[in-house]
């Protein structure tokens, strides 16, 4: 039985992505912030799946504390792991940030899933292969490149832009991840999951016209279960080794903008290994 941890998956597209999985025989862990949301989701999948092998693991990506925490439960708990899928995501519209004074968007859908990849990354390379999924999005081409003179964007915070540049460094990490690692058979990949109905932007995430626009246009978009089947084509596609590190839509590859290069993806690497105060050739948990 293939194990697949999940971050983001007590709703929307980790959510269904999860029940999924359940159904096809795999042991799925979702993880989130909201404990009670998580328990019930877990819930939901049993009794609908009559799979047992899901569970729950709580967890604050915009927060390197709770990252350790919850890695060292995985290690004491879960023997194995196949998959990683980093999929939780937020935009916020104000500028907030994390303990450690970085900008909670770049410290969330980036930073954390950066740290959680390394600290998981041992156990990704006990199986004969691993893989690890990041949720992008096409929002990336809202941006130019990384501002890497205001990573955490002290200046001009612009919702959108901020969320742009998460979602480029998402495609970014899984190419310079796959880069790195294809040799100890862990690939890596990223992919846009359509504009899709889920709890993004919503819960006070966002006021005002990125609210009401998201509202306004949620009728007509894609629904979570269609989108996450995506995660599961990825999960199930024979041969991880050909993604290498590519942005995926609509179940095969496609071309993003420009500042998705090599050149800019070391230099993420090297910035968010600094941030952190890790190296992926350093020690590591396991
Ligand atoms: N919906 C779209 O149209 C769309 C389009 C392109 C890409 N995406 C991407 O798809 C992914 C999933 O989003 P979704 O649309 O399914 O939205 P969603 O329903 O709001 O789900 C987001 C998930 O992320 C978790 N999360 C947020 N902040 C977190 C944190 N600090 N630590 C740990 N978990 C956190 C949430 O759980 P808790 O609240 O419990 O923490 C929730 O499970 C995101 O990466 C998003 O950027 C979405």
């Amino acid at each position: 039985m293939k194990t697949v941890f999940i971050t983001g998956a007590n709703s929307g597209i980790g959510f269904e992505a999860a029940k999924s999985l359940a159904e096809k025989g795999f042991q799925v862990i979702l993880s989130g912030r909201k404990l009670q949301k998580g328990l019930e989701a877990v819930e939901n999948i049993k009794s609908s799946t009559k799979n047992s092998e899901v569970y729950w693991l709580t967890i604050d990506l915009s927060e390197p504390y709770s990252i350790k925490e919850a890695v060292q439960k995985f290690y004491t708990e879960f023997s194995s792991l196949d998959v990683l899928v980093n999929n939780a995501g937020l935009m916020l519209d104000h500028r907030t940030e994390n303990s450690l004074g970085q900008e909670m968007t770049m410290a969330t859908n980036h930073l954390g899933h950066f740290l959680l990849t390394y600290q998981l990354m041992p156990m990704l390379k006990r199986n004969t292969q691993g893989l690890v999924i990041n949720t992008a999005s096409d929002a990336h081409r809202r941006i130019k490149g990384i501002r890497f003179d205001d990573f955490f964007w002290s200046n001009n915070y612009n919702a959108w832009k901020v969320y742009g540049q998460s979602k480029l460094a998402n495609m970014l990490f899984a190419h310079e991840l796959d880069r790195r690692f294809r040799s100890q058979s862990v690939f890596s990949v990223s992919f846009h999951p359509g504009v899709v109905a889920t709890e993004f932007s919503r819960g006070g995430d966002t006021e005002g016209f990125n609210k009401w626009s998201m509202e306004l246009i949620r009728p007509f978009l894609m629904n979570a279960s269609e989108s996450s089947k995506m995660i599961t084509y990825l999960i199930t596609h024979e041969s991880w080794s050909s993604f290498k590190g590519m942005y995926f839509q609509n179940y095969k590859p496609k071309k993003p903008r420009k500042s998705f290069n090599i050149k800019e993806a070391i230099k993420l690497w090297q910035l968010s290994e600094k941030l952190l105060d890790i190296s992926f050739r350093g020690e590591q948990m396991g």
